[in-house]
């Protein structure tokens, strides 16, 4: 499903009302809500406005647990750290607490290492089916998601939940979820917006179907919901 906003402001109220009425749902239901969080610039202002007033009262953070769809391999404090935009915009100022927040950066191991100790952790909240309540990503420019980028090894995964590799354009590590894991979700959203994810935009809900090159296209939950928040801008060819 794809549903179009005139600002981002507007998806930023959508996507926040969705992760709640997905975490009190969880929650009510089986007392825990698995999320797993997204990096990039685009999740910034969503995750501000659950931090705020109007939002953060409705949400039962003791039981959230947070993961991330992945990460630069970098230190925690780092700026370009995922971890540390999710801090600083969300995760600081709500209650939840410390051993539900599973960061996907490790001081002293490799990033191969830590994958299959961040799947691990996974398996330990999740149980085998690894079914998260609801998995937010983004778009890159080039139809890359989370660090599923276009010709990549990982693309191939089927097995494994977490996987680890340097991706050379960016001369960095990088470690993510894998397609098999994220289409288990019960419910992903897409975020995206800017004249400059219009064509990937395109290419993944009507190009021909080749995921090697707009890796978004591996993304085809198996029973859960996949809903695109885009703004007029990015979904220019839907208008
Ligand atoms: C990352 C990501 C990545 C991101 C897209 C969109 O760590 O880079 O998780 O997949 O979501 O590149 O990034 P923007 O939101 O900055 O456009």
């Amino acid at each position: 499903m794809i549903q179009i906003f005139n600002t981002i402001e507007d998806i930023n109220e959508q996507a926040a009302a969705v992760f709640t009425a997905a975490a009190q749902k969880a929650i009510s239901e089986k007392g825990s809500f698995t999320v797993v969080l997204t990096g990039g610039s685009s999740p910034a202002g969503m995750y501000r406005l659950l931090a705020s007033n109007a939002y953060k009262p409705k949400i039962d953070w003791k039981n959230i647990y947070i993961f991330w769809g992945d990460e630069r391999w970098v230190p925690l404090d780092d700026d370009r750290s995922n971890a540390k935009m999710s801090f600083e915009t969300l995760l600081s100022h709500v209650p939840i607490p410390e051993k539900n927040i599973f960061p996907m950066y490790k001081k002293g191991i490799t990033a191969e290492d830590y994958a299959l100790e961040y799947e691990q952790s996974i398996r330990n909240i999740l149980g085998t089916n690894g079914k998260f309540d609801l998995i937010l990503l983004g778009l890159g420019d080039d139809g890359h998601t989370a660090s599923l980028f276009p010709g990549e090894v990982v693309l191939k995964e089927q097995k494994k939940w977490v996987d680890a590799y340097f991706l050379t354009a960016q001369n960095m590590h990088r470690i993510t979820l894998t397609a098999p894991i994220i289409n288990n979700a019960e419910k992903i959203i897409v975020l995206a917006f800017g004249q400059k994810k219009a064509h990937a935009l395109n290419e993944v809900l009507h190009g021909d179907y080749n995921p090697n090159m707009y890796p978004m296209q591996l993304i085809k939950p198996h029973s859960g919901e996949l809903i695109f928040l885009v703004d007029k801008n990015a979904a220019s060819s839907e208008l």
